[in-house]
């Protein structure tokens, strides 16, 4: 579910596929490989750990110009060399590589084991080799398509044939697939970062194509033969776009760059005269929204936790029910979809798998949904009934954090212009509006005094357990620091309801588990320092965030550091972003690998 890439022009294959190897290694991984045609024979060469030991291992200058390449998050089988893509056919003529899991690759090998069909890895992936192999009679593209439709999961797959020069295969179905364009060469990825330095000109696939690639050209069918034809596109991004700068991380960069892309997100998008926001990626007419009676948000992860957030910003501005839902559990229980209700799939990456299936299933339920989403062109927003890009540009850290922001600020957006369509008055909207600008600012604020929270992180970074505990809007805010925590520090953390640790969790309080209170100035602050106050009792370390001036807290907690004061509703931002500092600082403090976490990866293609 890592990546995919392939080649096919003048340049050496080899150098081309490392290359893109190395812009998909923020994925995350578990190992590599490459194959690439010389002569009329493959070279393939597999290794586990980073693309640097693949690179090691390819000889310089290795003959070939047309190949395929993989970075591998094993789902079958263990991380060994031998388990790494591509896998072959017996004959080694054939090679492919896969993103996602073939389900039924067990029924698959044991009739291709009993056909005499000698396997060599454990993986599901080399069940496509043999396949392929047994139908093959000269012509790659139709042996592709008869493997497939014995198939049964989710794929990005390229393949190659030793013998058919300047060939590629590709084909999806639930995992991404790109072509790039050049000038007499070709690449396909399942990533625009892979091929970016080559060019920007593009053409994505929808699930159940195949397509048929050479270095002038291409074609695409589906899996009955019929031709589809495509349009191509131009990627926004920069290639400097993906590049650290002057940070030693992404994570460092992404946090840092929250004080543009916040605004980015809202850039166009507000009408100061009407105090409201403007979204025509909606493509709903007031009428249509004005039906709204429900909003329901799908999404996994530290979206999940950004939808949470916007779920109690829509009922309180919009005055509108609204409840966010894990998508891998949403999909499974069979979800009533209702006619009024309004739903959105926020998904960073826009290919996780389990948010595209709980969009698919609303869908045919006949529900609408709208994406909230970073990358242009990934299948949840061409598959959405329309939505708002949040162009925070490449997020390449495994860790999300400038996405959040801007996630939030997308639905911010949508919930004022909701709650300007129902009862809020103008002038709350504008001084809501007035508020939401200065975050930025309030945020580069937080930047300048990160140092304090390298100090807190260097004290706190060698605790085993900690608790996140906010309420109401920052309760999901607690709960995506302790997975920023957990994530990049390997930290064990937990992220609860302050209210709740008295159900509970209280159980783990001991000066071995600190806990980090979010405590903004809202309705909610008493109720916090008196949660605070019984933590204390109980000889909990006490960290907080806490507003400027609010003395009492420096009294109880053990550990404070300060943000500026904001309206109550947008207290998320200036809480998330210390948060997401510590847990780097922490992460740095204990020597890990923050970019690259272990176990994790960047876009979760497989359920
Ligand atoms: C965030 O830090 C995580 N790596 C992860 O939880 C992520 O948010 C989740 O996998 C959802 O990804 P998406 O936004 O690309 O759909
Ligand atoms: N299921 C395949 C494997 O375990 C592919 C995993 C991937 O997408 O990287 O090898």
């Amino acid at each position: 579910m890592c990546g995919i890439v392939g080649y096919c022009g003048d340049k050496l294959a080899s150098e081309v596929l490392l290359s893109g190897l190395k812009r998909l290694e923020y994925r995350g991984y578990d190992s590599s490989g490459i194959s690439v045609n010389s002569g009329n024979k493959l070279s393939i060469i597999k290794k586990t750990g980073k693309i640097k030991n693949l690179r090691d291992a390819v000889p310089e200058n290795l003959p070939g110009h047309f190949g395929i390449g993989h970075t591998r998050w094993a789902t079958h089988g263990g991380v060994t060399d031998i388990n790494a893509h591509p896998h072959s056919d017996s004959s080694e003529k054939i090679a492919v590589v896969h993103n996602g899991i073939i389900e039924n690759y067990t029924g698959l090998k044991e009739k291709l084991l009993r056909e005499g069909y000698v396997f060599k890895s454990e993986t599901d992936s080399e069940v496509l080799a043999h396949l392929i192999s047994k139908f093959y009679e000269g012509d790659l593209e139709s042996a592709v398509k008869s493997a497939l439709s014995l198939v049964k999961g989710t794929y990005g797959i390229i393949v190659m044939h030793a013998d058919k020069d300047n060939e590629l295969i590709g084909a999806r179905n639930g995992s991404p697939l790109v072509l790039g364009i050049g000038d007499d060469e070709m690449f396909l990825a399942s990533d625009v970062s892979a091929i970016l330095a080559y060019t920007k000109q593009v053409v994505y696939f929808e699930d159940g194509e195949v397509v048929k690639v050479t270095s002038k050209g291409f074609t695409t069918s589906d899996l009955k033969n019929n031709r589809v034809s495509k349009d191509m596109e131009n990627i926004s991004w920069e290639l400097e776009e993906m590049e650290k700068g002057k940070f030693s991380t992404y994570m460092e960069k992404e946090i840092h760059e929250q004080v543009e892309s916040i605004p980015r997100a809202m850039k166009g998008r507000i009408n100061e005269d009407l105090a409201t926001a403007v979204l025509g990626g909606l493509n709903m007419t007031g009428r249509e929204l004005l039906d709204v009676e429900r909003v329901k948000i799908i999404a996994a992860g530290t979206s999940y936790y950004a939808g949470q957030v916007a779920s109690y910003i829509i009922e309180s501005l919009a005055r509108i029910p609204s409840s966010a839902e894990l998508a891998s559990e949403f999909r499974y229980r069979n979800p009533v979809v209702e006619k009024n209700t309004l739903y959105f799939a926020i998904s960073q990456s826009g290919e996780t798998i389990d948010t595209l299936f709980a969009l698919r299933e609303i869908k045919r339920k006949g529900g609408r949904v709208l994406g909230i989403c970073n990358v242009v062109g990934s299948t949840i927003p061409r598959e959405s009934d329309g939505g708002v890009y949040i162009h925070s540009g490449p997020e390449i850290s495994v860790a999300s954090t400038k996405a959040f922001t801007s996630q939030i600020t997308a639905l911010y957006l949508f919930a004022i212009h909701m709650a300007r369509m129902r009862d809020m008055s103008q002038s709350s909207g504008a001084a809501f509006l007035k508020d939401l600008n200065i975050i930025p600012e309030a945020i580069t604020d937080i930047l300048n005094r990160k140092a304090e929270l390298q100090k807190i992180a260097e004290k706190y970074a060698h605790y085993p357990n900690f608790l996140f505990l906010g309420r109401g809007i920052n309760c999901p805010v607690a709960m995506e620091g302790a997975l920023k925590l957990k994530e990049v520090s390997y930290i064990h953390a937990e992220g609860y309801s302050a209210a709740e640790i008295k159900h509970g969790p209280i159980a783990l309080i001991n000066e071995k588990t600190p806990s980090m209170f979010l405590v903004p100035d809202d309705h909610m602050r008493e109720k916090i320092v008196s949660n605070m106050k019984e933590v204390k009792a109980r000889n909990g370390k006490v960290l907080a965030i806490a507003v400027k001036g609010d003395k009492e807290v420096e009294d109880i907690a053990d550990e404070v550091f300060y943000v500026s004061k904001t309206h109550e509703n947008l207290y998320p931002y200036l809480m998330v972003v210390p948060l997401q500092l510590f847990s780097y600082f922490c992460a740095m403090e204990l020597h890990r690998d923050v970019d690259q976490p272990r176990n994790l990866a960047k876009s979760v293609t497989v359920e």
